[in-house]
């Protein structure tokens, strides 16, 4: 599948919010559940504000002319970059969110000049995992994740990118 990134627009939203209202996509996120019934335009107004702020490319994922989903590359630090990514349902296991993930690695040091990149995901998120492996990324720490959190008391694990 032909997959290329481009900023999200308002016309993705009413997408994004039927996608991330169903089980499922959500489950390993930090995306709120059961998702708020203005989630997705709440959630574009947010970023769009961190975008003009130059740390935040919300990126539409569309894969042969569909939109299949999104992957944001923030600033985490000066020159550290971090992405976060979901694919819809009817697309996965296609090779889509490695190719997302890739692209959006390369535009974060192309264009905003970061020299690594860290994320993390759940030690049960074996398909995140395994794309953030094939991409480069390598193994960090494991912890637990606090209480407060949306998946507390469940194990997750560091990834670099150098
Ligand atoms: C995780 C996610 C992004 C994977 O997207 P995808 O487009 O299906 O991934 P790819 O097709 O590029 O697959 C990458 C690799 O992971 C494997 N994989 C994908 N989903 C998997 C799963 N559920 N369990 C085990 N392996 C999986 C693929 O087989 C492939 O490995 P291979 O090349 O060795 O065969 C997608 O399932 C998703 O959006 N999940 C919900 C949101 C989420 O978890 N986001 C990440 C938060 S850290």
């Amino acid at each position: 599948m032909n997959v290329i990134l481009r900023l999200i627009k308002k016309g993705d939203l009413p997408l994004i919010q039927q996608y991330l209202s169903k089980d499922g996509v959500s489950r390993m996120t930090n995306i709120p559940e059961p998702y708020p019934t203005n989630g997705a335009s709440d959630w574009f107004e947010i970023v769009m504000e961190e975008f003009h702020e130059g740390n935040h490319y919300p990126f539409a994922i569309i894969a042969d002319d569909q939109f299949a989903g999104s992957i944001s590359v923030r600033r985490e630090q000066d020159r550290i970059g971090a992405i976060d990514y979901w694919v819809a349902p009817p697309f996965w296991k296609k090779g889509i969110g490695t190719k997302a993930a890739e692209q959006a690695v390369d535009f974060g040091r192309n264009e905003l000049g970061f020299k690594s990149f860290e994320t993390c995901c759940l030690i049960e998120n074996k398909g995140s995992a395994r794309i953030l492996e094939k991409i480069g990324f390598q193994k960090g720490k494991e912890f637990l994740i606090g209480s407060g959190e949306k998946h507390g008391g469940k194990m997750a694990r560091l990834y670099y990118l150098y």
